[in-house]
């Protein structure tokens, strides 16, 4: 989390950090600040709260100068406030550092700075950074950037960093492990940030920084980039940015997230691109053709990913074990790394994620891959550190997510999750070809059906209102909604602040039926046809204890809409691929909630979008 941005050139660097920090917000947004470089001082604005608040502040000062670094905070050490906002400062005032990640051994070089004089003012682990730079500068008579490179052999811990120096003040001083950072190389000029959407529009010509490097950047000079540990010089890999401006606006709609939920049809049609001919019956994805016998050879999936993804794996779980028969286990990225997990050479590992930055499931790909695993990727951003790091994988093509609470991510991660499995299925020869066609063919009349549930929008927002008040819902689905009930809920905590669960519908019985009551809304996923009766059988339970339906079902279903208080009718596909319909209304829903009780939908406190702590 956090985002950093940093600029260097003949352009005035302030409205470029600002602008780049706007973007970056999903990163973190209790509190931001700046540093530029002023008549050969430090300037340093900083305070709790969002950027537009730091922007309107700075309205009212003479921001000035070419080189600056700029820093959106997400709190890990020390509470949101303008002293633990970044960028944090040497004693002399003259060095500045932004920081995204967390260092590790920050207690015992507080105190050993600490013992030597240097006066701490925050609580984060950042600022041991600056001192020790500081000391190691002054003390052993190197340059400031030999003196970042001695000091980070010293750190253990993830980072991204961006310092500056009044001494040198065309210069920016970059360095990474763990957390993301990339170099927009301009004419005579630099534009850094934690991601692309700070550089886009001013170049396409990147650098992607990998994990041990240290880069300096001044527009006078040749890039620099050396190795952390051994002081060895790099050759600067120059890539293209593949980001397009406009998917970062918010094109009209009120929030991101609205705006994402409604770019769903063309998402997934996205994802499903080139991959799939109904006609010639084929899936194919080129991504993973290398790896596909090695896939087909696999002794189990391990499907391993975290919030909104790992419940993308879920419905994977299902896709794969019943196409291509195959086991699958899903686990929490974060379970998966501590827990001394059996991982076998002919294991296949799946990770996803949507930003390809969270550090749990970056730390659960290593592990596999020293094991000897082969690791595929399921990722939305191009060259992020996940899709860099695999041995091959393909991409959801779902477009920047930029609200912070995940959909149209999740239903491109399904869909590539269920091309995998009819790809490898047909394969694998697990799957009829009669039963394979009717799946595909299913599948490409999914975004059109997407459409048409979003048509449901109007009469989801009716229902919202009965939520406002509720502090709490249960969600209930079984089978391949199982997970989409575990979505639904979160999506309703996460931005409506409304406690919430999701079950398999048939472990009601077994604790949660205990909170229904006449205030509780439960909200029924009925749409699967194996299981239709014990679903009905649910509801039953729920209205005998007063609890109040809410049900999503298949166009035409007079049962359980009968049984219902509120009822969402979605249009009917098979069953393995109602994920992908089923979500959209449990989006919507949330969403709505969330505006009427006049929450940050796309800014939902204490979260953020890019997890890259563990
Ligand atoms: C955060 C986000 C979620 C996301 C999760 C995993 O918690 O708020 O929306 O699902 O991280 O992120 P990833 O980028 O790996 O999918």
């Amino acid at each position: 989390m956090c985002g950093i941005v940093a600029y260097t050139g003949c352009k005035e660097a302030y409205p470029i950090l600002i602008k780049g920090l706007k973007r970056l917000e999903y990163r973190g947004y209790d509190s931001a600040g700046v540093s530029i470089i002023q008549g050969g001082e430090l300037a340093t604005y900083k305070q709790r709260g969002s950027v537009d608040q730091l922007d309107e502040f700075c309205m009212t000062q003479n921001v000035t100068g070419h080189t600056g670094i700029g820093h959106t905070r997400w709190a890990t050490h020390g509470e949101p406030s303008s002293t633990n906002a970044h960028p944090h400062l040497s004693a002399d005032g003259r060095i500045a550092i932004i920081h995204n990640g967390i260092i590790e051994n920050y207690l015992p070089l507080r105190k050993e700075l600490t013992q030597r004089g240097y006066v701490f003012h925050s609580e984060t682990d950042t600022e041991v950074l600056v001192h020790l730079i500081d000391d190691i500068h002054k003390n052993e008579q190197c340059d400031l950037a030999e003196a970042v490179r001695i000091a980070l052999t010293n750190v253990v811990g993830a980072y991204a960093l961006a310092i500056i120096s009044a001494d040198e003040p065309d210069q920016i001083i970059l360095a990474k492990k763990g957390s993301p950072l990339l170099i927009g190389v301009g004419k005579d000029e630099y534009f850094i940030g934690s991601d692309g959407s700070p550089i886009v529009e001013y170049t396409r010509k990147v650098v992607y920084l990998e994990d041990g490097d240290v880069a300096v950047v001044n527009p006078h000079k040749k890039l620099e980039i050396k190795n952390i540990n051994d002081n060895v010089k790099k050759r600067p890999y120059l890539q293209k940015l593949e980001l397009n401006l406009e998917q970062l606006e918010k094109g009209g709609f009120e929030h991101f997230m609205l705006k994402e939920i409604f770019e769903q049809p063309r998402a997934i049609k996205d994802s499903m691109r080139g991959r799939l001919n109904v006609k010639k019956d084929i899936v194919a994805l080129g991504g993973i053709i290398e790896y596909e016998q090695k896939m087909l050879n696999a002794r189990r999936f391990i499907i391993v990913a975290c919030g909104t993804s790992w419940h993308a794996g879920i419905v994977g779980e299902y896709l794969f074990e019943n196409l291509v028969r195959i086991p699958v286990e899903v686990e929490y990225a974060s379970e998966f790394r501590y827990r001394n997990p059996l991982i076998y050479e002919d294991d296949v590992v799946i990770a996803i994620s949507q930003s390809g930055e969270t550090a749990d499931t970056i730390a659960a790909i290593e592990l596999a891959k020293s094991k000897g695993a082969t690791v595929i990727g399921i990722c939305n951003v191009v060259s992020s550190t996940i899709s860099r790091i695999t041995q091959a994988g393909s991409y959801t093509h779902a477009g920047p997510e930029i609200g912070v609470a995940s959909t149209k991510a999740f239903t491109a991660q399904v869909t590539v999750l269920a091309l995998m499995a009819l790809s490898l299925a047909r394969k694998k020869g697990t799957l009829p070809l009669s039963e394979y066609h009717r799946i595909i063919s299913c599948l490409e009349l999914i975004p059109k059906q997407v459409e048409e549930t979003l048509k449901l929008n109007d009469q989801i927002k009716e229902i919202a209102k009965f939520f406002v008040n509720k502090r709490n819902a249960i969600y209930l689905g079984r089978g391949v909604n199982y997970p989409v009930a575990l979505e639904g809920a979160l999506k309703l905590k996460e931005i409506s602040y409304i406690h919430a669960e999701g079950y398999p519908a048939a472990e009601m019985k077994h604790g949660p039926i205990a909170l229904i009551d006449e205030e509780m809304p439960v909200v029924v996923l009925a749409t699967e046809q194996d299981t239709y009766e014990k679903t009905v059988s649910n509801i039953q339970e729920v209205i005998s204890r007063k609890g109040k339906i809410i049900s999503i079902v298949t166009k035409g279903d007079t049962l359980v809409k009968g049984m219902s208080d509120f009822c969402i009718e979605i249009p009917e596909t098979i069953e393995l691929l109602t994920p992908l319909l089923s979500s959209i209304p449990l989006q919507l829903l949330a969403y709505h909630v969330a505006v009427l009780r006049g929450c940050n939908v796309d800014k939902p406190r204490n979260l953020a979008k890019s997890v890259s702590v563990e």
